[in-house]
């Protein structure tokens, strides 16, 4: 199987790249602006530019789309670029994936629901409250509307192993063993299901050999806030000069209007594969710890 991963310097591209190639699959993974050693360049806003990696001589059998302008708060005044990095470039992947009749894999999100209900099925109706919100659903309509072979799995709060450590759980983990005073105000009142990325892979993998499509929702079984999420990471790795003060979403004035009851419910992909288990974030930052404690 010849596995496309566009983002693939990304957390969730970079899991897909170290598991599809432990399962034996040929990958060619994508970087944009961050070189990696195993990744070349690749920009899905210009299919002509001189220095993409050549796919047509890969001729990919699945492509796994991971590129996004993901700063929700940003592409609120930044409307053009966020329609370009995310609805423009999933419509070039789309048309890659058109040219080789290749499997197609988009990484959505719980920001396309209002967050007044949370975990969410993948049947429930949609209404995404802000710009990057609104440029997702676009994304996985045009997905829906010009492909049959393809897969939509809407994730949130991802976390895990990645060679820039920029989820939030890597950052405040780093942050805190670096024994530096932190003080945290976060919202209290957003909810979502945290997923380990190397979970995604493994669920994207799954999916795939078993010829799966249409739209799934990937989730463990944590169902946290922010808060909450922070002091959990504080429980392995927080010291005194660490405080973390709740607020409410209102009171942080961000520009974008969150979902806040979010979260997935995985009940769909659990059904279909009752032999996987997700790992949960306790279960991350134990295997964190002891590697930190070496
Ligand atoms: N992380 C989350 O919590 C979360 C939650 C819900 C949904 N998602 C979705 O999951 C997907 C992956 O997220 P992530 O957290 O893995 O993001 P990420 O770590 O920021 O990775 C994004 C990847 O896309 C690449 N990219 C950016 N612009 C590109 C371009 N013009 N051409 C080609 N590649 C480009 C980046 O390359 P460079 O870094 O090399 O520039 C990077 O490899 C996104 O679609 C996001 O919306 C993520």
């Amino acid at each position: 199987m010849n596995a496309l991963i566009l983002g693939a310097s990304g957390l969730v591209g970079g899991n897909c790249l170290q598991h599809f190639k432990q399962q034996g699959w040929n990958c060619l993974g994508t970087h944009f602006g961050f070189e990696t050693s195993e990744t070349s360049f690749y920009n899905t806003l210009d299919p002509n530019d001189s220095n993409n990696v050549d796919i047509e001589g890969f001729n990919p059998d699945i492509i796994v789309h991971c590129g996004a302008l993901t700063w929700v708060d940003y592409c609120e005044d930044h409307v053009e670029e966020s329609y370009e990095k995310t609805v423009q470039s999933t419509i070039n992947a789309v048309s890659i994936a058109k040219k080789f009749n290749a499997k197609f894999v988009y990484l959505s999100t719980d920001y396309v629901f209002d967050g007044a209900k949370g975990f969410y099925t993948e049947t429930d109706d949609v209404n995404p409250l802000g710009v990057y919100a609104k440029h997702k659903l676009a994304a996985e309509q045009h997905i829906a509307n010009n492909l049959t072979d393809y897969l939509i799995c809407r994730i949130t709060n991802v976390y895990g192993d990645e060679i820039r450590g920029k989820n939030f759980i890597a950052r405040l983990s780093e942050n805190m063993l670096k024994r530096e005073p932190m003080e945290l105000i976060l919202p209290v009142d957003q909810y979502a299901t945290p997923v380990n990325a190397a979970d995604v892979a493994r669920a994207i993998y799954q999916l795939s050999i078993a010829q799966g499509s249409g739209i799934y929702h990937l989730a463990s079984t944590d169902y946290l806030n922010r808060v909450q999420l922070a002091e959990r990471v504080y429980s392995y790795f927080g010291h005194e000069q660490v405080s973390i003060k709740a607020v409410n979403t209102a009171q942080l004035n961000q520009p974008a209007k969150r979902p806040l009851i979010g979260g997935m419910s995985a009940v769909k992909f659990n059904a279909e594969f009752p032999d996987f288990r997700w790992a949960n974030v306790d279960d991350y930052l134990s295997v964190l710890k002891k590697r930190t404690s070496k």
